[in-house]
């Protein structure tokens, strides 16, 4: 019969001690936010980014609370780093459990003013933040994903947009590049169950809207009030409100535990009913 066995311990379902988990960008809003979650829950954090810098903060923090991380300087868009930082992380820890895929975001000339026509935008800047957004996703799953085929075991997060779900004004190159991060994740989800059994998971997560450094100038005003894209988002997030950085450990956690050992290529909304809502 082609089922797995029934699960033996169901109290420690979302477990992830020990578990090794890289996190791109995990020094950024979001990323420092699921970083300090999983090192608390007793994940061995492995955090990528560009500079050590500007990750000390988050290490200082996670480091406070007795929990365990390290920083190894890596520009997602640079292969020969990336297999570099595999090496080093193999050689301490054996195994990757969790690849999530943090490092994104807009990238300022792509972003229109509410007037400016599209074909104004310099395409630099497009190419800019497709890159950033979809190949910045796709080389850590090239470079850890060969990893996790190989120990037939591991789960890879992406993060996708609700810009890949639906149209949002003034960020064209951002939402084809997260609309390719929803597509590849399918593809990589279908493409590893297909040839290396149920081991290895790959999902994404579409967060909403939470408030950080990259959308702050689009959200809120100088004086601390709405902006009118602010009011429109809310108006069609049946919850009516943006998102904590806290409400995403909840849905990171179940896709790189044994709770998702069934569940490979989905993307999951954490957006408070925003794109289930017409908006009617
Ligand atoms: N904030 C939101 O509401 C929201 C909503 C949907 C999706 N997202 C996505 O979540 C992710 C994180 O967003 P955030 O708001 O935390 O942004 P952020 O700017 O705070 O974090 C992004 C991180 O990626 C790093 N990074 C950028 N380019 C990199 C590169 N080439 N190599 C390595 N690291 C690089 C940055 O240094 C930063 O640490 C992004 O993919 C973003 O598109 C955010």
């Amino acid at each position: 019969m082609r089922v797995k066995p029934a699960m033996t311990n169901m109290n420690n379902l979302f477990d992830v001690k020990g578990k090794v988990a890289v996190v791109t960008g995990g020094y950024g809003v979001l990323g420092s936010s699921i970083s300090k979650h999983l090192a608390a829950q007793g994940a061995e954090v492995v955090i990528l980014g560009r500079s050590a810098n500007n990750a000390q903060k988050v290490l200082d923090e996670i480091a406070a609370t007795g929990a365990k991380a390290r920083f190894i300087v890596v520009d997602v868009l640079n292969l020969t780093a990336l297999r570099q930082a595999k090496a080093e992380i193999l050689a301490q820890f054996k195994k990757i459990d969790i690849l999530i895929n943090v490092a994104g975001g807009n990238v300022a000339g792509a972003t229109l003013t509410a007037d400016q026509p599209f074909f104004d935008m310099k395409l630099e800047d497009w190419e800019k933040v497709v890159n950033l957004n979809m190949n910045g996703t796709i080389y850590p799953c090239y470079v850890f994903g060969e990893v996790m085929a190989q120990q037939k075991f591991g789960s890879i997060i992406n993060i996708s947009s609700m810009a890949a779900l639906s149209a949002l004004t003034r960020v064209p190159g951002y939402s084809a590049a997260k609309a390719a991060v929803t597509n590849f994740t399918q593809w990589l989800a279908t493409d590893m169950a297909l040839k290396y059994g149920d081991g290895v998971h790959v999902n994404a997560i579409a967060p909403g809207f939470f408030i950080g450094d990259q959308n702050r100038a689009l959200l809120i005003n100088p004086d601390g009030s709405y902006t009118d894209r602010s009011k429109k988002i809310l108006n069609k997030t049946p919850m009516n409100r943006f998102g904590d950085l806290s409400e995403l450990n909840g849905a990171v956690q179940f896709l790189c535990s044994e709770a998702a050992s069934f569940v490979t290529g989905v993307v999951l909304p954490v957006d408070g009913g925003f794109s289930a809502y017409s908006g009617v």
